[in-house]
């Protein structure tokens, strides 16, 4: 028998917020580190794949990026459920982004249905601080700090796709919710 054989995780992520926040550029820096300028909108959802070990156990993200644009929404629910974790996407440059963070949230549980819908695990990034050199930030990060401790302590990270800054640290924070 080999004693070395790795447990083995297979963590099912969808990520989630407003159209253009940057849930592709995300993902395609996580898992490829490369960032496009243009922008391309997704349409439906896809999912890529990355593994990565944690202590003695192997776990495999399926990230799940869907579209943030209404129009291609109504293939949603299909998309939400088996779901193990949620990421929800704002631009902490746009208010309106932040402010549907609470629709997101509910629309997935509404959808995914999960059997313990108030231990369920989002995280909650808040993409393109590097936009401006910061200046054109208008969600202060407490404020966003602070929606996330009212909810149960959602995990938050401060993120750019652009510079590949924090964006391992969000992924592995997912990534940890299955260990
Ligand atoms: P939908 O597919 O419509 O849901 O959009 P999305 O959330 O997937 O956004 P996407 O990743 O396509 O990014 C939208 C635009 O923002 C693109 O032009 C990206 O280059 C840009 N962008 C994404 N992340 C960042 C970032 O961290 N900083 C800056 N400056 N721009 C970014």
């Amino acid at each position: 028998m080999d004693f070395s054989m790795k447990r083995r995780t297979l963590l099912k992520v969808i990520v989630l917020g407003d159209s253009g926040v940057g849930k592709t550029s995300l993902m395609n820096q996580y898992v490829y580190n490369k960032f496009n300028q243009q922008y391309k909108a997704t349409i439906g959802a896809d999912f890529v794949t990355k593994e990565l070990q944690i202590d003695d156990k192997l776990v495999t993200l399926q990230i799940w990026d869907t579209a943030g644009q209404e129009r291609f929404q109504s293939l949603g629910s299909a998309f939400y459920r088996g779901a193990d974790c949620c990421v929800i996407v704002f631009d902490v440059n746009i208010q309106r982004s932040f402010e549907t963070l609470s629709n997101w949230r509910e629309e997935f549980l509404k959808q995914a249905d999960p059997s313990d819908p108030e231990s369920f695990p989002f995280i909650v990034i808040g993409n393109k601080i590097d936009l401006d050199g910061g200046n054109s930030r208008v969600v202060p990060e407490k404020k966003a700090r602070d929606w996330c401790v009212s909810r149960g302590n959602i995990p938050y990270f401060e993120t750019s796709a652009k510079e590949d800054y924090n964006v391992d640290e969000a992924f592995l924070c997912v990534a940890k919710t299955a260990v």
